[in-house]
């Protein structure tokens, strides 16, 4: 079944939202007469806690964009996903991540055939591989023990299973991770300078094996490994994900060394596919479990929580409230741990790949604001970079705060001290700080009437910034399976109601076309393709 294509805009909780806009959400007199607004507005679900009461809402506004949801036919497009309908039109693809991590056979079918017997058959070829190479049954063409595994791949052949092997180092089991994307050839060799090809795995990830920077990669890769090995020990090293299966081969890597991909998922949510490879084998394939049963923990939460208690539905509709009803243009994710500092890249790609659209299902341009800019860093670290413009610069910037209760090397004075300003944050950005207090804070150190009215407008922090805080038990595989997931209901909640296609690229696909030709006048005699006049001279500089 198609998702439905009428524009947002002619919605009726979209009008009442509109109206709703024009009032003021003070959060300090909404918590003064609301005793029970943290019950309200928040959500528990097993080691996961959601508070989304520092949010500039009200119990109207939450119903009507709760009205919303059921308007766009969210329950209808939820079933349109999870069961394989061709709900990325525009490639005629299924969309079916979700399959990936399910346990059970939930009846999700591609052109009316089961996928499920098909994944479970190449899930354990993955767990089989990464438990061989981490025990050292699966040796190197030298006969050793494979100590580093590094990931070629670009996009979501990288970003994902980078963020999720950062996040789980902890986890890790001894064999070194390493992640070579872009096509600077100064990433890869100084990548390769440390490595030793007889105990290093490579993996190949890519959907297409078309991708220039992931082949250009690759081929230096290769080159550099025949330097000391011959032909016939590639089969031994390199491994490649495709659902190209004839060009791999033409790439000269074994039929048995081709791990498929499938083209119902997308690259930037492919991390739960061989695409994981570097996952399974870096935290050993039972950790690869846990993440998908994380995941698929999340895939029931999404299906089946009523939509004011659903984490990924409330979190799409926050978002959609701030960017259509409040003119924010960006949202921030600050996670309180270093473990997850490649989260904001991958939910980057992920949300911005997805939701950086500008014509509707219809096929007509947009006439309101679709997908958010999404950034941000590790807090306390990004405290002491932009935190300064959240607190007081003009702009308004939803941020979701994660935290975790426990910290994982168990240093509990640390932990506290990272957790309080965590705390401290969401609630400064609240309250902020009234002339008033600012007042008394200036003339209780001493400062003369003069000097205090000088300071004062400087000192003083508006508040009733807008933060949800999002609290976990652990930073687990499975956990971050499930934080992870989340994010990837989020996006699509948010693409079905803005009324777009979330899982098409083209975007992308321009710059791609374009490189080609260039590269062609860069590396040629003459520049033969038209260009204007300022990249015509910035090529001849270049090649001068
Ligand atoms: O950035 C565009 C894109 O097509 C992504 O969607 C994808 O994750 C990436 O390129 C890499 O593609 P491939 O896995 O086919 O090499």
């Amino acid at each position: 079944m198609p998702l439905q294509t009428q524009s947002p805009v002619h919605y009726k909780s979209w009008k009442e939202l509109s109206s709703l806009s024009d009032k003021k959400y003070d959060l300090g007199k909404l918590f003064a007469s609301n005793s029970k607004r943290f019950d309200n507005f928040s959500i528990h679900n097993e080691d996961f806690l959601v508070d989304f009461s520092k949010n500039l809402i009200d119990q109207d506004v939450f119903k009507q964009l709760l009205n919303l949801a059921e308007e766009a036919g969210l329950k209808n497009a939820i079933k349109a996903y999870f069961e394989g309908d061709k709900i990325n039109e525009t490639e005629g693809r299924a969309v079916l991540h979700t399959a990936l991590r399910s346990s059970k056979n939930n009846s999700a079918k591609v052109d009316d055939k089961d996928v499920f017997e098909d994944v479970q058959a190449v899930l354990n070829k993955i767990k089989t591989f990464a438990d061989q190479v981490n025990s050292g049954n699966r040796r190197s063409y030298a006969g050793k023990k494979f100590t580093d595994v590094v990931n070629i791949g670009i996009g979501g052949s990288d970003l994902g299973p980078q963020m999720i092997v950062d996040a789980l180092a902890y986890y890790q089991k001894g064999i070194k991770p390493h992640f070579i994307s872009n096509v600077d050839g100064d990433h890869v060799l100084e990548t390769l300078k440390n490595l030793n090809p007889e105990t290093t795995l490579f993996l190949i990830v890519s959907k297409s094996f078309t991708t220039q920077e992931t082949l250009t990669n690759a081929n230096t890769v290769r080159d550099w490994f025949l330097e000391s090995a011959t032909k016939a020990d590639v089969k031994h090293n390199f491994v490649a994900v495709s659902t190209n299966i004839s060009a791999v081969e033409d790439f000269g890597i074994d039929k048995d060394n081709i791990f498929p991909m499938y083209d119902w998922v997308g690259g930037r949510f492919s991390l739960w596919s061989a695409a994981g490879l570097s996952i399974a084998v870096s935290v050993g394939s039972k950790n690869f479990q846990d993440l998908l049963d994380g995941a698929e923990e999340m895939d029931m939460h999404f299906k089946t929580s009523d939509f004011k208690e659903n984490m990924p539905v409330v979190l799409a509709l926050l978002g959609i409230w701030y960017n259509n009803f409040m003119n924010a243009e960006s949202e921030a994710i600050i996670p309180y741990t270093q473990y997850l500092q490649k989260l904001a890249p991958y939910l980057q790609q992920a949300s911005m790949e997805s939701n950086g659209k500008s014509v509707d299902r219809a096929g007509v341009k947009v006439n309101y604001q679709t997908g958010t800019i999404v950034w941000g860093e590790p807090g306390t670290n990004s405290q002491h970079a932009f935190f300064q413009l959240i607190h007081q610069g003009t702009k308004l910037i939803p941020s979701d705060f994660i935290g975790f209760k426990k910290s994982l090397h168990g240093n509990s004075n640390h932990h506290d001290i990272l957790m309080a300003n965590y705390f401290a944050q969401t609630e400064a950005l609240m309250k902020g700080k009234s002339q008033d207090e600012v007042h008394s804070e200036l003339k209780s150190q001493g400062l003369e009437v003069e000097e205090i009215q000088k300071l004062l407008p400087f000192k003083v922090f508006e508040g009733n910034k807008p933060t949800t805080s999002i609290l976990i038990d652990e930073l687990t595989p499975k956990s971050l399976g499930k934080l992870v997931a989340m994010y990837e209901h989020k996006i699509f909640v948010q693409g079905v109601i803005w009324n777009i296609f979330s899982y098409d690229q083209w975007g992308v696909e321009l710059g791609k076309q374009l490189a080609k030709n260039t590269l062609k006048d860069i590396q040629s005699s003459q520049i033969k393709n038209p260009h204007d006049s300022s990249t015509t001279e910035l090529l001849n500089y270049y090649k001068s």
